[in-house]
């Protein structure tokens, strides 16, 4: 018997998200392991390094260049993405990056352009909703037929706090940019439409409250607060025509005491998509050691910069803004 096939993955940036997918590589994930990281930061670097028996590399560019490296995962802030994702495809190397694929649209398109150039689908974007096992029911309840036609989603995201979606923009490119692409796979239909608007008119509009129409003609309200302060919570319901399909909370536990029954309410975002993590780490592992990365894609990634990039018009303009999604390149048909 010959030795077990594994993908040496090399993560760039180790903060929360990061420290994340290598403790889940690490532990649940035995087709890889995580041979070089780079942080920033480097004691950040070191210590999530040691922990996962890895090495440091001097720099984001030769930890994607090294020998030691056969596929590559980036968890650095958002405005970062589309640089590392450039040099990620310059190497041929298969990537992971989180969400979003970048800040605006134009430079997601030249990402798109860079991977088409390449000839081959290199980067999947980190939209783990898509593996979470609640939300695929939600889309098989949503498309099978079982409540009749999808004709309005009700999507809510709130965080206690977040300490990267610090602007209006941002909200929408970084937090909201979830569930723009989230709709697009739930109802598998494309985005025609965007409002969005903020009870707060002057500084951070937080929360926000966008309603998006389908090509199809669902509506889809969309609520982002990301200072809603009691904890992390995600809701999806769909209303059909014979029926509501709702995402329940995951399993957990409920207590009786002093006349009350309650259900606690993480107020971090792993606890309630930790499945999903592990499974979109397992599917990306298994794809790049086939080279078959598929989807989510750097198109989709690319077409909910598009979305994104009409919701901060929108949310500017307090009119609705058109979605104009280009054609779709032939390598991601
Ligand atoms: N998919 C999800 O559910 C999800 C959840 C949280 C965060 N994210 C995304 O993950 C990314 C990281 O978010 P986070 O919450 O972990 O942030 P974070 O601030 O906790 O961590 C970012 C890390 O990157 C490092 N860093 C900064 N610039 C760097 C650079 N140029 N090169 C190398 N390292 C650099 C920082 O030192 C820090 O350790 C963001 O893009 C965020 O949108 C996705």
């Amino acid at each position: 018997m010959g030795e077990p096939v594994s993908l040496r993955v090399g993560v760039i940036g180790v903060g929360a998200m990061g420290a994340e997918h290598v403790r889940n590589l690490t532990q649940s994930v035995p087709a890889a392991r995580v041979s070089e990281i780079f942080d920033a930061d480097p004691a950040q670097g070191r210590s999530v390094a040691v922990a996962a028996g890895a090495s440091v590399a001097p720099s984001a560019q030769s930890l994607i260049d090294s020998d030691e490296v056969d596929a590559v995962i980036i968890c650095t802030p958002d405005f970062t993405h589309a640089e590392l994702s450039h040099a990620c495809i310059g190497a041929g190397k298969p990537t992971l990056c989180e969400k979003p694929l970048a800040l605006t649209a134009e430079e997601s398109s030249a990402v798109v352009e860079a991977e088409v150039a390449s000839g081959r689908q290199l980067v999947q974007v980190g939209f783990m909703r898509r593996y979470d096992p609640g939300f695929i029911a939600l889309r098989d309840a949503a498309l099978g037929g079982e409540i009749g036609l999808p004709r309005i989603v009700h999507c809510v995201h709130r965080n206690a706090r977040s300490h990267t979606s610090t602007s209006s923009a941002n909200l929408i490119t970084g937090s909201m940019i979830h569930e723009l692409d989230m709709v697009r796979w739930l109802l598998d239909d494309e985005v025609a439409g965007i409002t969005v608007r903020s009870p707060i008119t002057n500084g951070f509009a937080d929360p926000q409250l966008a309603t998006i129409d389908m090509v199809s003609g669902t509506l889809v309200s969309v609520e982002v607060f990301v200072n809603a302060a009691y904890g992390y919570d995600v809701r999806c319901e769909v209303v059909g025509t014979a029926g509501t399909a709702s995402l329940s909370a995951p399993q957990s536990i409920s207590t009786r005491r002093a006349g009350a029954d309650s259900v606690a309410i993480s107020d971090h975002f792993v606890a309630r998509f930790v499945d999903a993590y592990r499974l979109e780490l397992g599917d990306w592992v298994g794809a790049s050691l086939t080279g078959q990365v598929r989807s989510p894609s750097a198109w989709d990634g690319h077409v909910a910069n598009v979305i994104a990039a009409a919701g901060v018009e929108a949310l500017r303009s307090g009119a609705r803004a058109e979605v104009r999604v280009p054609p779709r390149p032939v390598l991601y048909a």
